[in-house]
């Protein structure tokens, strides 16, 4: 049997190791950008917070991809642990087939939501085992991993240790019967007392804390960060990260000591290394290996910890550097209340995409979902949204544009816009248009979606507003008038155009309809094309697709 302590070889690995590690946050730089979702546990189907996870990351995948990077992404299930051999148990099934069955559902639905993802990592498949393994023999081998008595309260619906001060009785009002529960999460925890190995988390409290300090965007929004720092400060211990075999089976052995099972949270949080091919020995096997570390990390409140402390502890202790940006988003709930299936108040995810579309659901979740404070999840919100933002707005301005009525040849000539002296009655929306890219990026890097996307529709409300205003279906007859309505409807165009560009990343399939319609080559669909107006060439409205944009909701 292996006991680890720090001898006075594993002391020197352990300060040679700390060097290499700074040395590797620093080192981090690529070229490749890498997104990722939370794996999701297999013990329930999908709902409406697991699709917002997966669509955030996705909108963030693709955002980069407008500024011309090359970007992966990656998605998948997390699949052992006592939580799902005891769902598996409950079915009647097998481990690893109830896990195939929950795992596809996932992946539909990243399908059903048109996520790209170019990695789906499931914690049972043998390339993950590996990385795991070697995970764990690094950590081992750099002196982070002892054995040791772990005696705490364990909460086995949220696979975590608490302390005692995590913990309190509280009392079923209708039986009467006295439990425990962790306070944070409100989860029912037991009384665990075993041998096992433990990780020396105890070491890098004030590394952690420099990493906060030294990197202000590295956890955001900023009231996670504080959590994560008053955490941090109110100390850490050592981490408990495995189990005895003959409690919990359903996970991946210690290397060389099968007793032992390898904590389902460090087991999880390498998926994150397995989706870029880590152990990455052989240049051709890990193309991604440049995309580590992750640029932006998506995850819910309820793992913060998991992912802010753990997981950049691990790392150091691996000498890999830590990730760009954990970025944790708040909960949806519904009439104020946390979603539970107990309380019969779980969205169907697949059902909302059915009933409103992809496009508008996943502009709905990103507009609307509360990154600091929850939100609460409203169908009528959903609708409100198409019917003023997208409809109301984006559609109204398009259809209203390229209007058989107003623009019979389908073409607005390049010379249109006068640039040396702007119609005062143009001179607001040629500001707004000019202004909008680069307002959204800020507000998009800075993670307030929210407001990046009222940049968009407020410009497309002030256009709608400029058609109005001007009546341009009044000029159709004079040709003295022609000069006039052209510019008119070259701005209303390059009003839909920017938009249409910058709204790739949240709605796909609608803005590629959207920038066919107005004959946007495919090639200047990046941000940079959003830059500047389309002075000097011929807008060639495309007329074959003559949908409606966004057509009235049943
Ligand atoms: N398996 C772990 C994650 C491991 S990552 C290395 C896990 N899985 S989970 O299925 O329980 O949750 C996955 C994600 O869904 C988390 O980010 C969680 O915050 C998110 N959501 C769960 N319920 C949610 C809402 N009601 N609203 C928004 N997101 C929610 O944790």
């Amino acid at each position: 049997m292996l006991i680890v302590s720090l001898s006075s070889v594993s002391r020197q690995a352990f300060i040679q190791s700390q060097t290499r590690c700074l040395h590797a946050t620093r080192l981090a730089k690529h070229s490749k950008a890498f997104v990722t979702t939370p794996i999701y546990y297999v013990n329930a189907v999908p709902h409406i917070g697991h699709l917002y996870s997966t669509v955030l990351a996705d909108t963030i995948r693709r955002n980069y991809a407008l500024h011309g990077k090359e970007v992966i992404m990656s998605t998948g299930t997390d699949e052992h642990g006592l939580k799902i051999q005891q769902a598996a148990k409950k079915n009647n099934m097998q481990p690893i087939e109830f896990c195939d069955k929950v795992s596809e559902s996932f992946r539909k639905l990243c399908t059903a939501a048109n996520i790209e993802y170019t990695s789906f990592q499931r914690t049972t498949s043998p390339t993950h085992k590996k990385a795991v393994k070697e995970l764990w023999n690094t950590l081992l081998k750099n002196g982070y991993l002892y054995k040791g008595k772990h005696e705490g309260w364990y909460a086995v619906s949220d696979e975590a240790f608490y302390a005692p001060n995590q913990v309190k009785e509280v009392t079923d009002e209708k039986t009467g019967e006295k439990t425990m529960v962790a306070i944070e999460s409100g989860q029912k925890v037991e009384w665990m007392s075993e041998e096992n190995y433990k990780f020396r988390l105890s070491l890098f409290g004030d590394k952690l804390v420099e990493w906060i300090d030294s990197h202000p965007t590295a956890i955001v929004p900023h009231n996670r960060r504080n959590e994560v720092l008053s955490w941090i400060k109110a100390g850490l211990a050592d981490l408990s990260v495995s189990r005895l075999r003959s409690r919990l089976d359903w996970g991946i052995e210690v290397p060389n000591d099968p007793e032992h099972t390898i904590y389902v949270w460090l087991d999880a949080l390498t998926n994150y290394l397995t989706a870029t091919g880590y152990p990455w020995h052989g240049e051709h096997s890990s193309p991604n290996k440049e995309a580590f570390p992750p640029d932006v990390q998506i995850v819910g409140k309820d793992i913060v910890r998991f992912h802010a402390i753990y997981w950049p502890a691990f790392l150091m202790a691996a000498d890999l550097p830590l990730p760009k940006q954990i970025l944790a988003h708040a909960h949806w709930t519904m009439g104020k209340q946390k979603m539970s299936k107990s309380r019969g108040n779980v969205v169907d995810p697949f059902e909302v995409l059915d009933t409103y579309g992809v496009d508008p659901v996943r502009y709905y979740l990103v507009r609307d979902g509360g990154l600091a404070d929850d939100g609460d999840y409203s169908e009528k919100m959903i609708k409100t949204r198409y019917k003023k933002d997208l409809a109301g707005q984006l559609g109204n301005l398009l259809n209203r544009t390229t209007a058989k009525s107003l623009l019979p040849s389908g073409v607005v000539p390049g010379n249109s816009l006068n640039t040396a002296t702007v119609h005062p009655n143009d001179q607001m929306l040629h500001d707004q248009i000019r202004a909008v890219p680069e307002n959204f990026n800020k507000a998009f890097e800075e993670r307030e979606f929210n407001k990046a996307y009222a940049f968009i529709f407020d410009m497309l409300s002030q256009a709608n507003k400029h058609f109005t205003e001007n009546e341009p279906w009044k000029m159709t007859q004079n040709i003295e008038d022609k000069e006039r309505l052209d510019t008119i409807l070259f701005y209303s165009l390059e009003a839909c155009r920017v938009a249409g560009i910058l709204l790739q990343p949240i709605m796909p399939t609608k803005m590629e309809s959207l920038l066919n319609q107005l004959g946007v080559p495919k090639d200047e669909r990046y941000f940079k094309d959003s830059l500047s107006l389309k002075v000097g060439k011929d807008i060639t409205v495309n007329k074959t697709e003559a949908d409606i944009l966004f057509p009235r909701l049943k």
